[in-house]
C-alpha cells in the first residue's frame, strides 16, 4: 500500500487532544503510547517525524468541571493540562510538540478558518433547536436517543439558541466520492463500513457556534457566539503547523503524509466533519484515520463512577514502562477493544519478556561472558541451520514495516516474537555449552550468529520495548549512533569486548 513512502520521508502523527474535565487514566494515556510506537518506528526508519499530542480546553464540560471547583476556566485549564504533559513525559513519549487549544496560535488558526469558511458561504447564521449531550460535546438527532439518552449512554438536554450552521449536507456525495477514490482513508475495515453507512444515511447541517455560555473561541465578528468545541479542537491538527500559513514546506510534506490515531467513539467527527471541513475551507485532507478499540478492566467499562479507572503512573511504578507498554501493545489487535488485567499483564510480562526475550539475551551475553571472556566470537564458515536463523531475522523487517503501514501494531510484536522463539530453539538445538572443549570454533561460530541475531532484535524491538532494548544494545557495546533499521546490516564485529552483562527482563514474582 505504501502510503507514508514518500520521497520527502516526512511524517505527521497525531494523538486526539484531550478533554481537561478529567485526570489522565490508561485510556487516553493508550492512544499517546500507540502514536509514540509508530512514530519511534518512523524515526527508525529514517523519516522526519512530528508527532503532536495535547489538550482540548474549551467546551461546556470544561466550563462546568471549573465551575464545580470554583475555579476560573483559564486557571483550571492550565492546571490540568500540566497533568496531561507530566504524564507524557513520565512515559518518555517522544512527541515533538503538545498543543493547547487555550494558546494564541490556535486561535489564530481556528478564527481564519472560520472566516475562511463563512467567505465561501459554507456557514450561514440559523437557529438550534435540538438534543445536546455535554459528555460527548455533541449534538443528536431525535432519530438516534435510546431510551431518552445518547446512543453512548449520555444524558441529554434540550438546547434552543441562535447559532451558526456548517452546511455539513451538502458535502454528503463529495465526502462519498472522497471515501471512495480514497479505501485507505479510514481504517479499519469496519470502522470504515460504520462511517460509510452513517453517511449514506444523510448528514444535517452542523451547528457550529453557541450563545449559551461564554468558554470558547469568540466567532469572528460576532462575539456572543464561541465556535463549537469540535470545530475549534480538530483544527488543532494543522494549527500545529503553522496554518494559515500553508506554504511552507513543513505544511505541504508533513500534511500529505499525515495519520491520525483516535478512539473508536470520535471517528465519526474525524472522519466525517473534519474532512468535510478542510474540503469546504480549500484545504488538502489527512493522509489516514485509524480507529482503536476501547479498554475494559476485567470485563468492566472503566469509569469514573465505577471507580476502576487505572492509573497509568501506579501501574508504571509497579510493573516497569516496558512491561507496560508491551502489554499494551501486544495483548490486543491495534483496533479491537481489550480487557484490561493485572493477571494477563504479569502473564505477557513473565512469558514473552522474562522467559523468551530475557532469556535469550541473558543466556547468550552470559556464556560469552564466561566462555569468550567477553569478547565476540569470530564466526567460521556457517552452516544452513545458522544461515536459516540469520535469514528470518533479515525477513523481519519488510514484514514488520508492511505491518506498520496498516498500524497493526500487535503483528509487529508477533513478528518480531515468533523469531525469538526461534532463536531460542536454536540455542536448544546446536547446544553451544556442550562444545566448549569439544569444538571451541563452533561453539564461537553459534554464539557469534545469536549475538548477531540479539543484535538485530534488539534494533527492532525498540519501539515497543525502548528502554530494555537500549539496554541490550548497550550490552553488545553497539554505540547510540548505530541503532537505526538502516544499521540492520552493519553485522557484529568480532573481537569487540562486552560489558558485563545484566538481566534484562526480571521476572515478575507475586508477593515480592
Ligand atoms: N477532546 C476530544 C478529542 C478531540 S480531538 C480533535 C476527546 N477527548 S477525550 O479525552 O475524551 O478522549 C481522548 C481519547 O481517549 C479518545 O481517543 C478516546 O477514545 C480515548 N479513550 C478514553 N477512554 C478509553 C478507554 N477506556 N480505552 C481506550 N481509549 C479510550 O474525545
Amino acid at each position: 500500500m505504501n502510503l507514508f513512502i514518500d520521497p520527502s520521508k516526512k511524517f505527521y502523527i497525531t494523538t486526539p487532544i484531550y478533554y481537561v474535565n478529567d485526570i489522565p487514566h490508561i485510556g487516553n494515556m493508550y492512544t499517546t503510547l500507540a502514536c509514540d510506537m509508530i512514530a519511534r518506528f518512523m524515526r527508525l526508519d529514517g523519516f522526519s517525524v512530528k508527532f503532536l499530542t495535547g489538550t482540548d480546553e474549551h467546551g461546556q464540560k470544561v466550563e462546568k468541571a471549573a465551575i464545580a471547583l470554583e475555579k476560573k476556566p483559564q486557571d483550571f485549564v492550565d492546571l490540568v493540562s500540566q497533568n496531561f504533559r507530566n504524564l507524557a513525559s513520565f512515559m518518555q513519549f517522544t512527541h515533538t510538540d503538545f498543543i493547547r487549544t487555550t494558546e494564541p496560535r490556535h486561535l489564530k488558526a481556528t478564527q481564519h478558518l472560520w472566516k475562511e469558511l463563512l467567505d465561501r458561504d459554507e456557514i450561514y447564521l440559523g437557529g438550534y433547536s435540538g438534543w445536546y449531550a455535554v459528555s460527548d460535546e455533541a449534538f443528536y438527532q431525535e432519530s438516534e436517543l435510546i431510551n431518552g439518552k445518547a446512543p453512548t449512554g449520555a444524558e441529554v438536554e434540550w438546547v434552543t439558541e441562535p447559532s451558526y450552521f456548517f452546511r455539513l449536507s451538502k458535502w454528503q456525495d463529495r465526502l462519498l466520492e472522497f471515501y471512495h477514490a480514497n479505501p485507505n482513508f479510514i481504517a479499519p475495515e469496519s470502522r470504515r463500513n460504520e462511517v460509510l453507512r452513517f453517511v449514506e444515511g444523510g448528514l444535517h447541517d452542523l451547528s457550529v457556534s453557541r450563545t449559551s455560555f461564554k468558554w470558547g473561541i469568540p466567532v469572528p465578528g460576532d462575539p456572543d457566539h464561541i465556535m463549537y468545541v469540535w470545530l475549534d479542537a480538530l483544527t488543532n491538527y494543522i494549527t500545529a503547523l503553522g496554518y494559515p500559513n500553508q506554504d511552507s514546506d513543513d505544511f505541504k510534506d508533513f500534511w500529505s503524509n499525515s495519520l491520525h490515531v483516535v478512539g473508536k467513539d470520535i471517528l465519526r467527527f474525524h472522519a466525517v466533519y473534519w474532512p468535510a471541513f478542510l474540503m469546504a475551507a480549500g484545504l488538502p485532507t489527512p493522509t489516514r484515520i485509524f480507529a482503536h478499540g476501547w479498554w475494559t478492566r476485567d470485563g468492566e467499562k472503566i469509569s469514573k463512577s465505577v471507580g476502576n479507572a487505572i492509573d497509568p503512573i501506579k501501574l508504571v511504578e509497579t510493573y516497569g514502562l516496558d512491561p507496560v507498554r508491551y502489554f499494551l501493545l501486544r495483548e490486543v489487535p491495534f483496533g479491537n477493544d481489550g480487557d484490561f488485567s493485572d493477571t494477563a499483564l504479569i502473564g505477557r510480562l513473565n512469558s514473552d519478556l522474562a522467559n523468551s526475550y530475557g532469556n535469550l539475551v541473558q543466556r547468550v551475553l552470559s556464556f560469552i561472558a564466561k566462555s569468550c571472556e567477553g569478547i565476540v566470537p569470530k564466526p567460521d564458515p556457517m552452516t544452513s541451520e545458522d544461515q536459516t536463523l540469520l535469514s528470518q531475522i533479515t525477513d523481519l523487517l519488510p514484514a514488520i514495516r508492511a505491518h506498520m503501514e496498516k498500524q497493526l501494531l500487535h503483528k509487529v510484536a508477533e513478528q518480531i516474537w515468533q523469531v525469538i522463539g526461534e532463536a531460542n530453539r536454536y540455542v536448544d538445538d546446536q547446544k553451544p555449552w556442550a562444545l566448549k572443549t569439544t569444538n571451541p570454533t563452533r561453539m564461537g561460530t553459534i554464539l557469534y550468529v545469536l549475538a548477531e541475531t540479539i543484535r538485530q532484535i534488539a534494533i527492532l524491538t525498540q519501539p515497543l520495548v525502548p528502554q530494555a532494548s537500549a539496554r541490550i544494545l548497550d550490552q553488545l557495546a553497539i554505540s547510540p549512533d548505530q541503532r537505526t533499521f538502516a544499521d540492520l546490516g552493519a553485522a557484529l564485529v568480532p573481537g569487540t569486548v562486552l560489558p558485563a552483562p545484566e538481566g534484562v527482563f526480571p521476572r515478575w514474582v507475586e508477593g515480592k
